[in-house]
């Protein structure tokens, strides 16, 4: 590089402000805000012209319920040079044409092919177009949309292979799911149809999802399926949930936060990465059988016969998305010792209570000729959650990634819609790969940091003016309090509801004082609690009975009677 540009670069990276747009990165890289508020944002893909394309998904799935008018997929294209998308354009259904939109995007052969509802459809551009005009055509549907996991990222290889992720519809194939003690099925016959990766020809219209397309199994949710540059496959898993709550003679509270690992696997065909019999244990470095099988933690048993990952992380980070950086010559390049390596957006966690959050960050993985060396990531772009690390209070939850031509990283957030494009201003190719500044904002609600009576900012102050259900106390009230934050009796109901209870994608809003499964009543409050809501009306995944724990009877009165409160404050 010639000196007079690096000096150049050097300066543009002194007054690049990353954390005027929500998020903090390395040193030498610089993000702007290519475009905000376009909706529940989810993947990406980059067109031919370097148009980005990005799927976005129906309100339904989140706290926020009205999605912008047109159609759930946007084209977003910068013709300035300026870092912001000047050119916006949405097709595809929209929420007036029954759409719910989707999350799996992928650009191949002059067609965006895009998640929609229960199908994969193709919109073919016309030459010059930013976005496509027509209707699209279906290449497959009939895909299960129902259960914990109704979203299907996919990726094209280069010879056709449409990829499709099919999530579990269950946390670890229960007969009753997240419940307490639940054995697992045997044989787990939703594996026919979920958790794993089907396949499809990206050439072919009207193919009907069935079971007999199935290219790899026993993978729980891998919504991060990418190539390598050598067309090696592999996909990001979420971990199950539930150890410790479910089966707490078993594992402790701290492994529950733990355990299991989040992965990486390499994709070969008829693999099985272990989902439901098996997890990945990265204290032991090893597939272990699951307590729903018969394990205990430790026994490998059939785990032994299944795929091991190529790479691990925390538990319950939630990987959502996956590329691979390969190496690019244009102004937004990485640094070579990107090269070959992968990026990974996380989600992050709602069930490490009593312990922080964690999670909401893009991490960067080492990868040499296909092998990763497990363990030895860094946190590449952090700071998304801003002052509160938890679902329903965070800013930002990153959900999708894309390469563009240049060499920039666009990383999107599935809470306010916004895409940040990311690029190398350090002025030096050889710099060594490096993790990001630490955020100055980011806190926990849920810190095992903080005094045992302060889990919670406000506790002490919280219940202080909320109203007493008849017949209970306002010292019933303040224990419900702390058993909502998790601080008592080891319920995650504030990883589900909240810590401000006021609700988040996987939990009902508590505050609001309307009720859809009692009649508010503190008897028909406590009955919800205990029996927990196998089916739910406005979200995803369930309530296991008390929110998957063991609450003591005088913890369960106490935590309803809270609840009660909030749902009675004078509003
Ligand atoms: C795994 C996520 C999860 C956890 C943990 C959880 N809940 Fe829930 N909760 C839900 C869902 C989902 C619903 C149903 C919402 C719906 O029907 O759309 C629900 C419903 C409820 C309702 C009924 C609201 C109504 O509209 O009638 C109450 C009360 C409630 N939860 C309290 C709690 C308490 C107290 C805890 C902790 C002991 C808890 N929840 C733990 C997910 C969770």
């Amino acid at each position: 590089m010639q000196p007079a540009h690096a000096a150049e670069s050097a300066k543009a990276a002194q007054t690049c402000n990353n954390e005027a747009t929500g998020i903090t990165l390395p040193p030498g890289f610089c993000a702007t805000i290519f475009a905000d508020d376009i909706g529940h944002a989810r993947q990406m893909t980059v067109g031919p012209d370097g148009t980005l394309y990005v799927n976005t998904w129906s309100g339904r799935y989140y706290k926020v319920n009205t999605p912008p008018p047109g159609g759930y997929v946007v084209a977003l294209k910068d013709t300035k040079g300026g870092g912001h998308a000047d050119v916006v354009q949405r097709f595809g259904d929209g929420p007036n044409d029954g759409g719910h939109g989707g999350t799996g995007i992928a650009f191949y052969n002059n067609a965006i092919y895009a998640e929609s509802n229960d199908r994969i459809m193709r919109y073919t551009l016309k030459a010059g177009d930013v976005a496509p005009s027509g209707k699209g055509e279906v290449i497959v549907s009939g895909l299960p949309v129902t259960g914990d996991h109704p979203m299907h990222p996919i990726a094209i290889t280069p010879k056709g292979d449409l990829l499709i992720d099919l999530g579990s519809a269950t946390n670890a194939c229960e007969q009753e799911n997240r419940t307490p003690h639940s054995k697992g099925n045997e044989p787990c016959t939703e594996k026919d149809t979920r958790a794993g990766i089907w396949r499809y020809d990206a050439n072919k219209t009207d193919q009907k999802f069935s079971a007999a397309g199935r290219y790899v199994s026993g993978i729980r949710n891998g919504e991060g399926i990418a190539l390598d540059g050598s067309g090696r496959i592999f996909s990001t898993q979420h971990g199950r949930d539930q150890l410790h709550e479910d089966w707490p003679e078993l594992y402790t509270a701290k492994q529950g936060q733990e355990l299991p690992a989040e992965e990486v696997v390499e994709l070969k065909q008829g693999a099985d990465y272990g989902w439901p019999e098996c997890y990945f244990d990265q204290t032991q470095k090893k597939l272990v059988l699951a307590p729903e099988y018969g394990g205990d933690g430790k026994k490998a048993g059939l785990c032994s016969g299944r795929t091991a990952p190529v790479a691990w992380f925390p538990g319950h980070w939630a990987p959502n998305d996956m590329v691979f950086y390969e190496a690019k010559s244009g102004a937004g390049s990485f640094p070579h010792a990107y090269d070959g390596g992968a990026l990974i957006a996380f989600h992050g966690s709602w069930n490490r209570a009593p312990g922080p959050q964690e999670g909401y960050n893009v991490v960067f993985q080492p990868f040499h000729n296909g092998k990763a060396t497990a363990g030895k990531y860094l946190v590449f772009a952090d700071g998304f959650a801003g002052a509160v690390m938890e679902p329903g209070q965070a800013a930002f939850r990153p959900s999708g990634l894309a390469v563009a031509h240049d060499g920039a990283l666009f990383i999107s957030d599935d809470i306010h819609g916004r895409i940040w494009r990311v690029t190398y201003h350090g002025g030096n190719p050889d710099a060594q790969v490096a993790a990001a500044a630490k955020s100055p904002g980011a806190q926990s609600t849920s810190s095992s940091e903080l005094p045992p009576e302060g889990i919670h900012p406000d506790a002490g102050k919280v219940t202080a003016g909320l109203p007493v259900p008849p017949g209970s106390s306002a010292q019933q009230v303040a224990l419900g309090a702390r058993v909502f934050a998790g601080q008592v009796g080891g319920a995650t109901c504030s990883g589900c509801h909240g810590s401000d209870a006021k609700g988040s994608g996987i939990g009902a809003d508590l505050t609001a004082g309307k009720w859809l499964w009692s009649d508010g009543s503190l008897s028909g409050i406590q009955q919800t609690i205990a029996n927990g809501v196998p089916h739910p009306k406005e979200h995803s995944g369930v309530m296991p009975p008390m929110g998957g724990v063991q609450l003591s009877q005088d913890d369960l009165k106490a935590v309803s009677a809270y609840v009660w409160a909030l749902g009675h404050q004078t509003h």
